[in-house]
């Protein structure tokens, strides 16, 4: 049976055809429109050029927000112009098979449980470092959704108390700390000491009139202090709110994704260690293992689709 998946981000749609096994049979992408009804648009012409194509059962769509436990509305979207949007509606009207809308790093969360980094164990937290961090937590083989739909937002717990300002309405949330966008203010920051840690830096910053994702990590592989010390900062904050998960999911392995997550074991060491500084009852229990996302940037159009229900 083939399904399709499509992961609505900040700058791209992805989308694809995806079989029973987790295999992309067509693949597509689309920039992202700014406005809303554009953007329907863009999801609806996909799903329809995908149907023509194949014998397709289901679609799955996947968005960055808060989604209500009916899996209809977006109730608010920390990094989106979404409030209250009916996204259910505006698509299932316009594709004829049924349509499941999930959140993103559920998906890829998801995706990854299934088929990807976390196929062999039951309990798995995932977190994503974008634009913003997204959380997955799948508990004894089950997704947790939870009460109001909005379970496992792990971006958003407090973690600097009067921290810094936050898409969701609130301060020093993880998020904040550890997304991509995180990682380039440290890095701005860093390249503040020109002659010393931050040469590196600055002289990327004067050679591309900026720091994006990429670079910085080209950067840590060459070895360069400041970009290493910038990673350094977001894994830790990262690695020590999973001691805090720990404490309250117990999975057994916890995967990253999201572009940051490309650097490995420059990401995972430093996760490790700021993991272990926060875990309750270090020593004396086990601990989780981490492990990068192993199905990149497609995890969440096939962790969609598997998730799309049939009629
Ligand atoms: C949002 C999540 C989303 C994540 C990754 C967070 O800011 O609250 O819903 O999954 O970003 O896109
Ligand atoms: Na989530
Ligand atoms: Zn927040």
């Amino acid at each position: 049976m083939l399904k399709v998946g499509i992961d609505i981000g900040g700058t791209k749609i992805a989308g694809g055809v995806v079989d029973a096994e987790g295999r992309i049979v067509e693949k597509l992408r689309v920039a992202t429109p700014t406005d809303t009804a554009s953007l329907a648009d863009a999801v609806v012409d996909m799903a329809r050029h995908f149907a023509q194509n194949h014998e397709v059962a289901a679609v799955g769509v996947a968005a960055a927000g808060f989604i209500d436990r009916d899996r209809a509305v977006v109730l608010h979207a920390p990094n989106i112009a979404w409030r209250d949007e009916p996204i259910k509606a505006a698509l299932a009207s316009r594709i004829d098979v049924p349509v499941t809308i999930e959140n993103d790093a559920n998906a890829a969360g998801w995706g990854e449980f299934r088929f990807g980094a976390g196929r062999h164990v039951d309990n798995m937290t995932m977190l994503t470092m974008g634009t913003g961090v997204g959380g997955a937590v799948v508990i004894d083989g089950t997704l947790l959704v939870g009460g109001h739909g909005i379970a496992g937002e792990l971006g958003h717990i407090r973690f600097i108390r009067d921290g810094r300002p936050c898409g969701c309405g609130q301060n020093g949330c993880l998020e904040q700390y550890a997304s991509g966008r995180a990682l380039q203010r440290e890095a701005q920051e860093i390249a503040e000491d020109e002659t010393g840690i931050g040469a590196g830096l600055a002289e990327l910053r004067r050679e591309t009139g900026g720091l994006k994702g990429p670079a910085i990590s080209r950067l840590v592989l060459a070895g360069d202090a400041g970009a290493i010390e910038a990673i350094r900062r977001v894994a830790t904050a990262l690695g020590e709110a999973c001691g805090g998960f720990q404490a309250v999911l117990d999975p057994e392995l916890f995967v990253i994704g999201g572009g940051v997550a490309g650097l490995g074991e420059d990401l995972l060491v430093p996760m490790r260690e700021a993991y272990r500084t926060a875990l309750p009852g270090y020593g004396e229990r086990p601990v989780a293992e981490f492990a990068i996302a192993q199905l990149g940037n497609d995890a969440g159009l096939i962790g969609v689709a598997d998730l799309a229900e049939v009629a």
